[in-house]
């Protein structure tokens, strides 16, 4: 009798810590419905001033989520300031003068820790700021799924090995992507955020003038489109001038990136790629976007949520970190 009451209260105990894992393994739309009611207002608020005097300012936080997403997941590590025990990701080389929005992302903990105190994780904050910069932007909008938590790490050496780089062949992207739970369709799709934001002449320039060491351009660039980029940027220039990611709307996040890939006018060779990869089977995909704004919304919209789910913490890992630069205590 004593111990089948022991076994059945070990069952229910088991039964419960079961459920309450399952309900926190998982993201939910709802989870600061109670807790921080105001959450997508406030995002909404810092991030539509920020963009008046600043227009990149949603590109450069769509990519921090997506920079921070591709290294040990959507955990916030990429806010981590270095100290003397963490080696900070920004200083990675796909980040290290490159990667922006730290202060806007500041802005936005400042205000919901004035609302919500303690509540809302700086991951969460990031993958609302993506979604938010979208809207404004002129692409779509989604629930964005919440309940993620800090990090306490960061690492500089896997987001080195993570983050694909801009001279990446089509076979590297994929890979690339795949290393993340992400398919063809999501790299094709998730690419399209190249259609807003810029990039520096030192991240394409190779393209423009001796392109795999031939000596030549890259063939695949649009003749005039190549005219225009080289008096941007010489070819022994510091590589530090910007340009525009997308040359037809620099600042809407439409479909025109996949019109420009067709046009030869994609600007990084990771872009072009796409497109212009012999036989590949991306190239039906940008066909497909560049005809149909709504499928790309569509795909846009669901490979964001699918990349915001990648590695999350959730329940009691991690913490909610108070300022999101820093672990807590340190
Ligand atoms: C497919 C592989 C990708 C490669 C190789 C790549 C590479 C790059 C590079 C080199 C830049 C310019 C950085 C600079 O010069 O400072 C850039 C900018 C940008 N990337 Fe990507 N990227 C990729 C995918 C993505 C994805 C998946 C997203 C988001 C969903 C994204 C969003 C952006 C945005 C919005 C900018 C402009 C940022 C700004 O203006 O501050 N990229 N990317
Ligand atoms: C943390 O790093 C960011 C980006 O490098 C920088 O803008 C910010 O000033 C740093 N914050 C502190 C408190 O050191
Ligand atoms: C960082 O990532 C590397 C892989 O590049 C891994 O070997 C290492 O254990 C990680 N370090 C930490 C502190 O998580």
């Amino acid at each position: 009798m004593c111990c089948n009451y022991s076994i059945c209260v070990r069952v229910l105990v088991a039964l419960l810590l079961c459920a309450s894992v399952s309900i926190n393994a998982q993201l939910s739309t709802t989870f600061y419905l109670r807790t921080c009611p105001n959450l997508q207002h406030i995002v909404f608020d810092v991030v539509a001033k920020a963009s008046f005097s600043d227009p990149r300012i949603g590109a450069s936080l769509i990519r921090l989520h997506f920079h921070d997403c591709f290294v040990q997941g959507c955990d916030a590590s990429i806010l981590l300031n270095k100290t003397a025990t963490i080696d900070s990701e920004q200083d990675a080389f796909a980040n290290a003068n490159s990667i922006r929005g730290f202060d806007v992302v500041t802005k936005m903990k400042e205000s919901v820790e004035t609302f919500c105190p303690g509540t809302v994780s700086c991951a969460d904050i990031l993958a609302m700021a993506a979604e938010v910069s979208s809207e404004i932007g002129g692409g779509p909008q989604w629930k964005v799924l919440l309940g993620r938590r800090d990090s306490l790490t960061a690492n500089r050496s896997l987001a080195n090995q993570n983050i694909p780089a801009p001279f990446f062949t089509l076979d590297q992207l994929k890979a690339s992507f795949q290393n993340q739970g992400l398919d063809t369709n999501d790299l094709v799709a998730l690419s399209g955020a190249h259609t807003i934001g810029r990039a520096h002449c030192r991240v394409f320039v190779n393209r423009l003038y001796n392109f795999n060491n031939t000596g030549n351009p890259d063939p695949t660039l649009d003749s005039d489109y190549l005219q225009t980029l080289q008096e941007i940027c010489p070819q022994n220039g510091n590589g530090n001038s910007l340009t525009n990611l997308d040359v037809s709307t620099p600042n809407i996040l439409d479909n025109r990136y996949y019109s420009n890939l067709r046009s030869q006018r994609g600007l990084l060779q990771s872009d072009q790629e796409l497109y212009s990869t012999p036989g590949a089977d991306t190239i039906s995909l940008v066909d497909t976007y560049s005809n149909s704004k709504i499928a790309f919304n569509q795909q846009f919209a669901q490979s964001m949520i699918k990349m915001g789910n990648i590695g999350v913490l959730t329940g009691d890992q991690g913490e909610i970190r108070s300022h999101c630069n820093f672990v807590n205590g340190s």
